[in-house]
């Protein structure tokens, strides 16, 4: 048996001790941390058959959540779970609760549950089944006492996955929203355009995928890094979109496509050159390379700007949710400047500034947003560069995804009535390097972006009371340019992801790390059940030597 094998089964015993002993609240391990644990002596022991009630709600969806969820917590208990008006198991509306928060009473005769909305009951399974274990149990399973209280700090739990530069495919994606959702994160952020690959199908350009999702190398070549010559690639279908898109609603997470213009584009340059190009007369290629291209999109091409409205017209209704991401960061303007079409229509708006050359190519697409039915209207989310052009240009509705100096940068956002989400680089970008042990695979950073740095950062620090509402939550960002499999995306996101998902629901003045390490460390045995490849550096015993992750 392998070390970690072994490791994980003597962890699996340890916690089915941890989630049958009654007793005291150390010993609930739920991550996130509820808002309101409190625990008392005893204990329910679930019985062969578990009865449960639901309560009526629209469009019976309380019930269609239940049907999902109780497979699984038949497997976890090995009770049978039939519904009955004279229940153990108790769900009822409070619609005095919020939409995602809910209530967990669990004493010596049954459980019940308050939500006022589906999302809360989800969050209430959710910390129930982090109670149970998650090996097929052997004699009954037996949960402590408790009234859980609960409520999230912020609205926005976010991660960020980039399948630009390396794609992870369909069934990667899903077992990734389902530990979002087991850590009660609700927004998924698809990074899906690069320089290096275009991933998401569309129909009025089809060479978008035919061309731009495509490229001579599966690794990008950096300083001292030749690319191979392997042929890479790989897109989303609109099918595939579909199908994601239901996986996520059912999960209570909402997805914002990014489709990064008019910077990160030589791939959909590469496809349409005589739309975009700056210099169309010139070859252009689906880069090979990581770093910050300068063949971006030429934002004075009126077919560009159309190909723009066009691409967010057609994924509009693939993505039901409130927001599209549209970039904007690292958008180098040199081409611009060389550019006589580019330079007229930057005296034509009255700027001396070529940063507004793509603010003003935002306005035409908010106006062109402003104009759709109410269904279709979304509300847009850009990189905090575009900071650094006139943002009057904008509704007042866009909001700044705060990454590279962020704590400054959200605070200028919220300081100019805009809402903002912050996704410091360090310590939020769980791609890099989580230690700075030798053996660790290559990757950016210098290792100091450990679990415990990445749980320490303080969202909202400092900031006046007035301005807080502008703050919508925190967001993981995962950037794969070195990441070409799902088993080191995983090694290195989990379990980070943790920690990022607890500072946006915890509240504050109850986090501590060790409490959150002690916890993580207890629910191993979930990430083994789901087959996640977390790193363990930080569940080491004493002396013990870290699991090395062997690289590909
Ligand atoms: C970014 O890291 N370029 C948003």
């Amino acid at each position: 048996m392998h070390i970690r094998s072994l490791l994980s089964a003597l962890l699996i015993s340890a916690a089915a001790v941890t989630n049958t002993a009654a007793g005291n609240a150390a010993e609930i391990a739920i991550v996130p941390l509820p808002a309101s644990v409190t625990t008392a002596q005893g204990s329910f022991t679930f019985p062969a058959t578990v009865t449960y009630s639901v309560p009526a709600y629209t469009g019976d969806s309380i019930n269609v959540l239940l049907q999902r969820m109780i497979p699984e917590l038949q497997k976890a208990t090995g009770s049978k779970f039939r519904t009955s008006s004279d229940a153990i198991m108790k769900l009822e509306l409070d619609p005095k609760l919020g939409a995602e928060a809910y209530t967990l009473d669990v004493d010596n005769d049954g459980i019940a549950i308050t939500a006022s909305r589906p999302a809360g009951f989800f969050y209430a399974l959710q910390s129930l089944r982090q109670m149970l274990p998650y090996t097929s149990p052997e004699a009954s399973v037996t949960i402590p006492v408790v009234k859980i209280v609960d409520t999230p700090r912020f609205g926005w739990r976010g991660f960020m996955l980039d399948e630009g530069r390396h794609i992870f495919g369909k069934e990667e994606v899903k077992k990734l929203l389902d530990a979002m959702a087991a850590y009660k994160m609700n927004r998924f952020h698809w990074h899906l355009t690069e320089d290096q690959g275009w991933r998401i199908e569309i129909k009025k350009y089809p060479r978008l995928t035919d061309v731009g999702a495509f490229r001579g190398s599966r690794s990008l070549g950096w300083i001292g890094l030749e690319p191979d010559t392997m042929r890479y690639g790989g897109y989303y279908t609109q099918d595939d979109i579909r199908e994601i898109v239901a996986y996520a609603r059912d999960r209570f997470i909402e997805i914002i496509p990014e489709i990064d213009i008019p910077g990160h584009t030589q791939a959909a340059v590469a496809a349409y050159p005589e739309l975009l190009a700056c210099d169309p007369e010139n070859p252009h290629e689906v880069w090979l390379m990581q770093g910050v291209s300068d063949d971006v999109m030429n934002v004075a091409n009126p077919a560009a700007v159309q190909m723009a409205k066009d691409i967010i017209d057609e994924i509009t209704p693939l993505f039901p949710f409130p927001y599209i991401h549209l970039g904007g960061d690292e958008c180098p303007t040199d081409k611009w400047k060389e550019n006589a079409a580019c330079q007229s229509l930057l005296d034509s708006i009255g700027s001396t500034k070529y940063r507004d050359l793509q603010l003003y190519f935002y306005k035409q697409l908010t106006d062109h947003i402003a104009l759709k039915p109410a269904a279709d209207q979304r509300k847009l989310i850009f990189w905090n560069e575009v900071l650094h052009g006139n943002t009057g240009m904008l509704p007042d509705d866009i909001t700044i995804m705060a990454w590279v100096g962020a704590d400054k940068a959200a605070h200028e956002a919220a300081k100019r009535g805009l809402n903002t989400i912050l996704t410091p680089q360090i310590p939020y970008y769980i791609n890099r390097r989580q230690s700075k042990s030798p053996t660790e695979p290559v990757t950016q950073g210098h290792g100091t972006e450990t679990l415990k740095a990445v749980y320490d950062y303080v969202p909202v620090k400092d900031i006046p009371a007035d301005l807080h509402d502008k703050y919508l939550g925190v967001q993981g960002n995962f950037w794969s340019e070195y990441v070409m499999t799902p088993e080191l995306l995983e090694y290195l996101m989990f379990p980070r992801l943790a920690a990022i998902a607890e500072a946006g629901w915890t509240p504050q003045q109850k986090r501590d790390y060790d409490s959150f390490r002690n916890r993580v460390r207890a629910l191993r045995p979930m990430l083994d059940a789901a087959s996640i490849n977390y790193c363990t550096h930080e569940f080491q015993a004493e002396g013990e030597t870290p699991d090395v992750f062997e690289q590909l």
